[in-house]
């Protein structure tokens, strides 16, 4: 059995160990100009990689505006990103980008037209060349926590009655239908992931989801929740949450690598998760915010300040609240 030190080869890209930092948007964050992305973000990720983490998977980038260079794409932003794989690659980590496929302001995807589909499927597919083009390893797109993908994965949620709704392969067309496009377009070794939930809305649909985006070269899945979080309970003796237990139930269903993922804040829980067999990678989201060097603290045993998981964590407002960075660190 691997342990969280053990390199994975994923698409021929050797990742130095299990460790994977998960997506998650900076709020708080300034890019300076009209960029999105800037300094503090290219500072955040490149500590990161520098701490050791093996996979570093960037916060959400919504695919609107790719094509004309708005919204997150301006050219500030995508010297940012560049600045990010740059660093993170020089530093030794196999890093991706997420792609999410719109916003709230897009409006209820039941009401899009095929055409709106079809416009954003094209925003989603260059969206991956443009990330290849910019350095990064990968990209994951975003079919998770409820998000404009999300909702058309879930059978309870699409409604839709064209090509993009109804069955299963429908419901995942919006990117499966485009990955050979991608592939075309990218080169060989490039990691194309999904994030996406087990209740979609039943477990049943979640696995089914999970060995079809396998079987359409889906290249690795990182497994959260869907709509909503599920609320367990999970099995007797499995000390992970039920999120996390998601993760362990779609890895039995696929032999492409899954990340586990939710309340992971010791070093020790990452490792069980990887020796117990529950997943093939640790996803770290929160704990890394608390302090950007608990990979080191994984990989090495150095002392690190833990996550007290707030309630709400202040990094979704106000990073500089987080009570973390004022705590003597602990090993
Ligand atoms: C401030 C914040 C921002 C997040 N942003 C994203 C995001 O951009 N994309 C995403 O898929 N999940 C996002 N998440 C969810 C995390 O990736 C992760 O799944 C969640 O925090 C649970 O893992 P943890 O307990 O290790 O933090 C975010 C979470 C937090 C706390």
């Amino acid at each position: 059995m691997p342990t969280v030190t053990t390199p994975i080869t994923i698409r021929g890209n050797i990742i130095r160990n299990r460790i994977a930092m998960l997506p998650m948007v900076t709020f708080s964050f300034k890019g300076g100009g009209d960029a999105y992305y800037g300094k503090q973000h290219v500072e955040h990720y490149t500590n990161a990689a520098r701490a050791g983490a093996g996979l570093i998977i960037l916060q959400s980038t919504n695919v609107v505006g790719v094509e004309r260079g708005e919204g997150m794409w301006t050219a500030g932003s995508l010297e940012a990103l560049r600045a990010i794989a740059r660093n993170a690659t020089a530093q030794g980590a196999t890093v991706m980008m997420q792609l999410a496929g719109g916003s709230d302001a897009d409006g209820d995807i039941n009401d899009w037209s095929t055409a709106d589909v079809l416009d954003r499927q094209r925003a989603l597919k260059m969206a991956a060349v443009k990330a290849a083009e910019l350095g990064f390893h990968g990209v994951e797109y975003h079919f998770a926590h409820g998000f404009t993908l999300c909702r058309f994965m879930d059978a309870a949620y699409n409604q839709r009655t064209d090509e993009f709704g109804g069955s299963l392969e429908n419901r995942l067309r919006i990117v499966t239908d485009i990955l050979p496009e991608v592939r075309e377009q990218v080169p060989d070794n490039f990691i194309i992931s999904a994030r996406m939930g087990e209740f979609v809305p039943t477990a049943e649909d979640g696995a089914a989801a999970a060995v079809h985006l396998e079987r359409c070269g889906i290249d690795l899945l990182d497994v959260s929740f869907g709509m909503r979080m599920p609320e367990g309970p999970v099995p007797e003796g499995f000390e992970f949450s039920p999120v996390t237990h998601s993760g362990y139930a779609i890895k039995r269903v696929v032999s492409i690598p899954v990340i586990g993922v939710y309340g992971i804040r010791t070093p020790g829980q990452a490792r069980r998760l990887v020796e117990g067999g529950y997943a093939d990678m640790a996803g770290v989201g929160r704990a890394m915010l608390a302090d950007p060097g608990f990979a080191s603290a994984v990989l090495d045993g150095t002392p690190y300040r833990q996550c007290l998981a707030c309630k709400r964590c202040f990094w979704f407002t106000d990073h500089t609240l987080c009570p973390a960075g004022k705590l003597p660190e602990t090993l």
